[in-house]
């Protein structure tokens, strides 16, 4: 007698109200990472930007790679036990919990998004014990963030944090005041706390990018060195200071040859 043929794997849940008619974001960085939560029109778009910016994967590994490196510094050196990772992105290979709760057991994380696609991923895949929670927010509504009760239940206002705003902050427009929204985020913070920030630098190669990212979900803005400098005002940036990604405490994976990024990333501690 025959088998009854395999089940189907279920269909990926697509939350209500989720459009994936237009490319978005976080599934194009995925892609680009080598992720797999990324439908055609995400791919499609990401692969435009490859053929008109080749550096495009080299700039999210970079990122992904400074994000790691700078977890570990803040976990290691500078004992950060609280971390608030705002546009957290799907999650992948060292997310933050992970070396964080390497580096401590105790580390508590809250990884904010507002894509409730990125937020479903993260809700099954990394708040899966009582010290992270998957939140959903918007970096431009700082005010509600900081209010929100699961953010308030699992974070001390008292002791330090870290404010993880990686790639992220290009996708905020002058018209929504960036800056005015780290202001208000690190107002909530007391001395030691640590912000740690990577932005897409104004460099002539990024402007195909730009284009692409036109029709996405959120339009991409790089800023200059001085704009994203202008993050870190009244912070003490730590060595390096505001760097090329690549150049920002360099570990076993990047040669010195190895050219740097458009992507601009530094630590800072309030004082
Ligand atoms: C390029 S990914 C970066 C992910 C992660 N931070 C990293 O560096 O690996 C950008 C993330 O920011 C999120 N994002 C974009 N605009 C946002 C906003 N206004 N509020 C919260 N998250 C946002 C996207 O949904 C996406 O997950």
């Amino acid at each position: 007698m025959n088998s009854p043929p395999p089940e189907k794997p279920p269909l990926p849940v697509v939350p209500e109200g989720v459009d994936v008619s237009v490319p978005n974001v976080a599934r194009m960085y995925d892609y680009l990472l080598g992720g797999k939560d990324n439908t055609l029109i995400d791919r499609a778009c990401a692969d435009e930007v490859v053929r008109q910016v080749p550096p495009v994967r080299e700039i999210a590994w970079a990122n992904r790679r400074f994000l790691g490196r700078a977890v570990r510094f803040l976990a290691g050196e500078r004992r950060i036990r609280q971390f608030i990772d705002i546009g957290a992105g799907l999650p992948g290979q060292e997310n933050v919990h992970e070396i964080a709760q390497r580096a401590d057991p105790e580390s508590r994380v809250v990884y904010v998004d507002h894509d409730p696609i990125v937020l479903a991923h993260a809700r099954a895949l990394l708040a899966r014990d009582s010290r992270t929670v998957a939140v959903e927010g918007d970096v431009r509504k700082p005010a509600d963030i900081l209010a929100d009760a699961e953010v308030r239940g699992l974070i001390d206002f008292a002791q330090p944090v870290a404010l993880l705003l990686l790639a992220v902050l290009h996708f905020v427009t002058d018209a929504e005041h960036p800056h005015q929204v780290v202001a208000t985020l690190l107002a909530a913070l007391p001395p030691g706390s640590c912000l740690v920030i990577s932005h897409l630098h104004r460099d002539p190669v990024l402007h195909p990018l730009v284009d692409c990212y036109e029709g996405a979900t959120s339009p991409a803005v790089p800023r200059t060195t001085a704009e994203i400098a202008a993050f870190f005002d009244g912070l003490k940036l730590v060595e390096p200071g505001l760097v090329g990604l690549r150049r920002w405490r360099p570990d076993e994976w990047i040669l010195a040859s190895d050219p740097d990024v458009p992507i601009l990333g530094g630590v800072a501690v309030k004082l």
